[in-house]
């Protein structure tokens, strides 16, 4: 049997892969603070996102392994710790504090973007991510409805750079709208080029300082915005939003189609179909497919992307839009839903940064 050295916990954990990034962990650079004190072991083990489903399964691989490897009377204890991941090396400098921009689209109107960027921002802050949300709808824009922000306006700083917006923060999260610097009617009718430079100047001329991700609630639709948006900011992905209908995969196809061109080249992470089934709060266990079924997972198998959940139609998330308490901050079927969105979408950004 080896001596309990560093150089031996380090070679007992190389066999130990993360089974996400097909990797070991000591490749992964995900050990480290390793500590000896007679038979007792200690170390840091840093997980790339907080609510990791697979931590306890890679804890207690790592276990197995110390104790195969070096000696089986060794006490092991693991710090646990998340560093969300990037894979942005960014040269143009814009955000250069965030890791993971990720934008929630779809290319129909009314099918839950909004409430799926809000409760997904909120659900990524819960779990333990720094997180800031972007209200791109610069025509209608909800955030301000959505996070119970409706009279606020955001104050201004100096910085070295300059003046910047310092983002309304709620729930854990950071966020701007063009709502909270315009009265509710003035946006409507904004023209094409000023609507795109408030866009701008909502991204890159705000303090948002360091950031695990930001999510940017889209307009339906593949216009200028999102135009303005991709040659902007580089995206890490889209999070692209449908219902099960026929006719609101048709636009989504679109969308899709549209961060595959070419000249844009933003991958889609996933897909998330909200309003996915109904279930009677006196009947639990029934789910009724009022709008279809699967249709959100048959896209997903078409264009080989994940499905990253299934939301149902449920009247306390149409109800915590309306009054500014998001559905994942309650404690119901909805919430958890929105729960398990994130932590799957955070587990395959995790994935995707890692290739
Ligand atoms: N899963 C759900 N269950 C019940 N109501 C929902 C659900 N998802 C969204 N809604 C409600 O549907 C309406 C439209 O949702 P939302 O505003 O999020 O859609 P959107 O795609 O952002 O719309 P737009 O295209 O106008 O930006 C809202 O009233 C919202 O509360
Ligand atoms: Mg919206």
């Amino acid at each position: 049997m080896p001596q309990l050295t560093e150089a031996a916990v380090l070679d007992a954990l190389s066999y130990v892969d993360d089974p996400d990034l097909g990797k070991d962990l000591v490749t992964l650079k995900m050990i480290d603070r390793i500590a000896i004190d007679g038979n007792t072991l200690r170390f840091r083990l840093t997980l790339t996102t907080p609510a990791c489903p697979l931590k306890d399964q890679i804890k207690q691989a790592c276990i197995n392994a110390i104790h195969h490897f070096i000696s089986a009377d060794i006490s092991v204890e693991i710090d646990l710790d998340a560093q969300v991941t990037t894979r942005r090396k960014d040269a143009s400098g814009i955000l250069p504090h965030v890791k993971n921009i990720i934008a929630v689209a779809s290319g129909k109107g009314g099918v839950g973007k909004s409430t799926v960027a809000v409760n997904l921002a909120i659900g990524l802050a819960q779990q333990g991510s720094t997180v800031g949300l972007i209200d791109a709808d610069i025509y209608g824009p909800s955030i301000p409805v959505m996070l119970n922000l409706r009279r606020e306006r955001p104050s201004v700083v100096d910085t070295p750079d300059g003046q910047k917006i310092v983002p309304l923060q709620q729930y854990g999260v950071k966020t701007l709208s063009i709502g909270f610097l315009s009265d509710e009617t003035q946006a409507v009718v904004w023209r094409g080029p000023m609507a795109s430079r408030a866009l701008q100047q909502l991204i890159t001329d705000a303090n948002w300082g360091e950031l695990d991700y930001m999510i940017i609630d889209l307009p339906p639709g593949t216009g200028d915005i999102h135009l303005t948006l991709v040659q902007t900011v580089p995206l890490t992905g889209a999070i692209v939003v449908t219902t099960p209908q026929e006719v609101a995969k048709a636009d989504v196809v679109r969308a899709i189609g549209m961060f595959r061109l070419p000249q844009i080249g933003v991958p889609v992470l996933g897909i998330v179909e909200n309003m996915a089934y109904f279930t009677p709060p006196d009947l639990p266990d029934r789910r009724y497919y009022l709008f279809g079924k699967d249709g959100g997972k048959d896209l997903a198998d078409t264009y080989n992307v994940p499905l990253l959940g299934q939301i149902p139609i449920v009247e306390a998330i149409r109800e915590g839009g309306d009054i500014g308490v998001p559905a994942v901050l309650d404690d119901s079927p909805a919430a958890t839903a929105f729960t398990e969105l994130c932590t799957v979408a955070a587990r395959y950004i995790a994935i995707r940064n890692a290739k």
